[in-house]
């Protein structure tokens, strides 16, 4: 192969991957992009907010981005589901959200801004592990009383679709909710409060 030849299979191969790069949109460019930059940067990358679109969000649907290193999930509720939400106090450990886990615009019986969407960090706050969304009703391992929710396999922990703990499980508060903010109505800024109260 001569040297012209190598040149531009190699061209070919760095214009493959830019794109490759450009496809996978806003919420991941932290972490490709991350590896190239000057240390100050990257940290501050590290801890930028992350633009999600949800506009292509289905009932039922959840999407997983990462901020700060964690995953964060975004969830459409459809109204069952919140429905269910207000029959379950009785079988919460702090129903009313009186922990210090959620920014104040998002204390109140969906723990969210918007009632159909939640916007939850991924991680069991017993050990961190991270728990599986379990949206389906009484399925045979979580039992007959089961309204959908999250199930850390880790050591049991148990949380409904608004991220709150269950009564007698390991995990000693409610799921964390980042700050965020709406910057349109389907755009959502995570990691940062728009002053929302
Ligand atoms: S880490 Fe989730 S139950 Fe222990």
């Amino acid at each position: 192969m001569s040297n012209e030849q190598v040149d531009l299979k190699r061209r070919r191969m760095l214009t493959a991957a830019t794109a490759g790069v450009g496809a996978v949109g806003a919420a991941a460019m932290v972490v490709p992009f991350g590896m190239s930059l000057l240390p100050s940067e990257k940290a501050k990358a590290a801890g930028a907010p992350v633009e999600v679109d949800i506009s292509m969000i289905e009932d039922g649907q959840q999407i997983t981005v990462e901020w700060r290193g964690k995953p964060v999930w975004i969830v459409k509720r459809p109204e069952s589901v919140l429905n269910d939400l207000l029959t379950l106090d009785g079988e919460l450990a702090d129903p009313q959200s009186e922990a210090d886990q959620q920014p104040e615009y998002a204390k109140n019986e969906g723990r969210s801004i918007n009632p159909e969407i939640s916007v939850l960090v991924g991680i069991c706050t017993h050990l961190g592990c991270s728990p599986s969304y379990r949206p389906e009703l009484a399925p045979a391992d979580l039992g007959d009383g089961w309204k959908g929710g999250y199930f850390c396999a880790c050591h049991g922990s148990r949380f409904d679709l608004a991220g709150r703990v269950y009564k007698s499980v390991p995990a000693p508060t409610n799921l964390i909710v980042p700050p965020h903010q709406y910057l349109t109505d389907t755009l959502i800024l995570v990691g940062e409060d728009g002053g929302a109260s």
